[in-house]
């Protein structure tokens, strides 16, 4: 049941005069006082533009009369009162900036927006209005890294009226939560607000108000969201994806994101000057950025602001909260769990996706992974290359991809029902090879037929090039559009609505980034746009040891990723002889914990958990969907300690990874049960493990621990450890 705590001041004139009459006290407003520093200045001055004198004056239109405007800059505190955000106008231009403990964390930074056509929305801007709420509201999450979510947050709404023409206006509309700021543009480009129009760029700026150390992904670039992070001075990140996480030389974290991309392309950030960061939309190819009615909303940006690295990973609720609600009514069908596939055979090169001898998916290997599944405790068996079309060059040749037609040797009715059977069911998969229209005209019936045998989540891909999507237009042309265009991010939209009306989940690879729409739409469930473990069979250079402790503070953060952590032959040969997975087999397990999936692959063959069947009962018990999550240590690239309590029952896990580093933590166990004694069954590295020399030295132990009890935890080098707390 929700709990809605609502303040709003309604009447701009009643907020105004509490505002500027000093309203100390006030959870909206940071005021002088023992709890609630003051914010330092953290920009220019609100001065008004001069009055133009002169030969010019004559030959500039009269500015609009706008009523009264606001001087002042206008400012919102966190709940905490530690975080405040001022807005203004600046020589009729909107610019904002925040403070986090009375320094700035953002200095100075401008808005507004350019269109292809008439005016824009970029000088002439009066701050005409202020609005305030504070909302404090606890929701639930059908799956998710948490139960019950709290979006505890004050709001400020903060309009500027265009001068130059009737009509314009932009309402910024903040929130402000104790873990970081949101904010998006509500605006009106003339009276007709149906009139369709052309953003060519959003001017959103990101003034970071000192340097520090960035990660990033690079954007614009042909691979998507699949890089290694690059690590350096934040001046060094040219044009960066987001989340793009920050540590500032005084500090804190940031890291700037996105939430609830829709109708809109992603948002990419261009450094035009040092730490001066802009909003990039990915644009159409055939012209603009954004394709809108005049009058529109977009996405929000968000900063997630924290005192330290863990600190981030726990504050990504925010993304969720800018989100709106479950639009899909009973989700009760969603399946949370973790499954098995025919998949990693194809990236090491010993199945194929294609027809011919050494196909994957066969109707034999697809009964023995069932049989795998249903005596592990699998919810379900992935098969890639089930399908008519990967014979060839499926990377180039997406539009003869047919999602309705099997192979011969693959019985998909057959063993469907085979698999329920066992309790189990098959995920599918749509490898459109970014071929849209084609997809987009089969949807309907490749969903269809999944949904009638008994197949709950999909797994889509979009492999080919960034800037590679095959669009076809009106007249059959091909167009080719960006994976973060907001082509792209209609289509996902698309994909999801009608897997939606086929109770289907989607898991999509090479996809649009996540922004929290999973809220929206809690069938999406899951998805890549990460460097992930298939690049360890065949990527140059596979995945470094500190690529996992990276991606937890970057990548993460914008939400669940299908890794496919899991590999238990860490030793295989690549064609190139260097070891694909550079990791102990600790660490495999470990991922489970620390890289949140409500889909979570056991990513090997079958074959090689037989191995090692002490290590493999991690897998078989670890459960993926939560009733907690806690980041406790941890340091961006180096190393993180998360713990998540068990939805479905009262256990307690624990994953921690290091990067090449090995270390000795020291965990204080303070967030088990007081009073209640666990068994502790651990997963570790032994002594003399090493994720290059000795990465299968592992200790399986139990212990008993309490709450009182500092767990220590020696991790090898790029090693890990994972730990099952069960109450005696
Ligand atoms: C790339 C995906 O990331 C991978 O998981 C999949 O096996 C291939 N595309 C083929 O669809």
């Amino acid at each position: 049941m929700a709990i809605q705590i609502g303040r709003p001041f309604t009447s701009t004139a009643q907020l105004k005069t509490l505002l500027f009459a000093g309203f100390c006290g006030s959870v909206l407003v940071a005021c002088g006082s023992p709890d609630a520093a003051e914010p330092s200045d953290v920009g220019t001055p609100p001065a008004q533009a001069d009055a133009i004198s002169g030969p010019l004056a004559n030959a500039l239109p009269e500015p609009l009369d706008v009523g009264p405007v606001i001087a002042d800059p206008a400012e919102i505190a966190s709940p905490d009162s530690r975080t405040v955000v001022r807005v203004w106008s600046q020589d009729g231009e909107p610019h904002y900036a925040i403070n986090r403990d009375g320094a700035p964390v953002l200095a100075d930074s401008q808005l507004g927006f350019r269109f292809a056509e008439g005016h824009n929305l970029e000088a002439g801007l009066q701050l005409t209005a202020i609005e305030t709420a504070a909302h404090d509201e606890s929701w639930e999450q059908p799956w998710g890294e948490r139960r019950v979510v709290r979006d505890h947050h004050n709001e400020l709404a903060a309009t500027f009226t265009s001068t130059e023409f009737e009509g314009g206006e932009i309402t910024v509309r903040f929130r402000v939560f104790d873990a970081g700021v949101g904010f998006r543009f509500e605006v009106e480009r003339g009276s007709d607000g149906t009139a369709p129009i052309e953003i060519t760029d959003e001017l959103t700026e990101f003034h970071l108000a000192e340097s520090g150390e960035a990660w990033w992904t690079p954007a614009h670039e042909f691979n998507r969201y699949e890089y290694i992070y690059s690590t350096g001075a934040v001046e060094d990140a040219a044009n960066a994806h987001t989340p793009f996480t920050v540590r500032l030389d005084s500090g804190p974290y940031l890291a700037i994101h996105e939430a609830a991309l829709v109708n809109y392309s992603g948002m990419s950030l261009d450094q035009r000057r040092d730490r001066v960061f802009e909003a990039e939309l990915r644009g159409w190819s055939d012209g603009g950025k954004v394709r809108t009615t005049a009058h529109f909303t977009t996405p929000w940006r968000t900063i997630q602001i924290a005192d330290d690295a863990p600190g981030l990973i726990n504050g990504t609720d925010i993304t969720l909260n800018l989100n709106e609600p479950n639009a899909l009514g009973d989700v009760s069908w969603l399946e949370p769990g973790n499954y098995i596939g025919i998949w990693w055979g194809m990236h090491l090169n010993e199945y194929t996706w294609g027809s011919g001898p050494n196909h994957g998916a066969t109707t034999e290997r697809t009964r023995a992974y069932i049989d795998f599944a249903a005596e592990n405790g699998f919810i379900g068996v992935l098969v890639e290359g089930w399908n008519i079309g990967w014979d060839g060059d499926w990377f180039n040749n997406g539009e003869i991809i047919d999602f309705t037609t099997p192979y011969e040797d693959f019985d998909l009715e057959g063993l469907a029902s085979y698999a329920q059977e066992r309790g189990v069911r098959l995920i599918g998969h749509h490898e459109t090879s970014a071929a849209i229209t084609n997809y987009e005209n089969q949807l309907e019936d490749a969903f269809a037929l999944y949904e009638a045998n008994g197949i709950r989540a999909v797994k889509t891909g979009y492999v080919d090039d960034a800037g590679e999507m095959l669009r076809r237009d009106e007249d059959g042309h091909a167009r080719y559009e960006w994976h973060d265009s907001q082509f792209s991010v209609e289509h996902h939209q698309r994909v999801l609505e009608a897997a939606a009306r086929h109770r289907i989940a989607i898991n999509a690879h090479e996809p649009i980034k996540d922004t929290g729409l999973r809220r929206t739409y809690p069938n999406a469930m899951t998805r890549e746009g990460v460097r992930g473990q298939e690049f360890n069979a065949w990527g140059d250079p596979p995945n470094g040891p500190s690529h996992t402790p990276t991606i937890a503070y970057t990548r993460m953060l914008s939400g669940p990723a299908d890794f496919t952590p899991g590999i238990f032959d860490l030793t295989f040969e690549r064609q190139d002889g260097v070891r694909g997975v550079q990791t102990t087999l600790s660490k495999q397990l470990a991922l489970y914990v620390v890289l949140y999936s409500p889909l979570a692959m056991a990513a090997d063959l079958i074959e090689n958990y037989d191995a090692h069947p002490e290590m493999f009962q991690f897998i078989r018990d670890v459960p993926a969907d939560w009733e907690e999550s806690i980041a406790l240590q941890g340091e961006v690239g180096e190393y993180v300690v998360q713990v998540r309590k068990d939805r479905a029952s009262e256990d307690w896990y624990l994953g921690a990874i290091t990067d090449e580093t090995p270390r000795g933590l020291s965990v204080p166990l303070d967030f088990l049960d007081d009073g209640t004694s666990y068994t502790a069954q651990i997963y570790r590295d032994r002594a003399d493990a090493h994720w290059l020399t000795n990465p299968y030295a592992y200790v399986v132990e139990e212990r008993t621990v309490t709450a009182s009890d500092v767990m220590e935890l020696p991790l090898a080098s790029s090693g890990g450890a994972a730990i099952r707390f069960v109450p005696q």
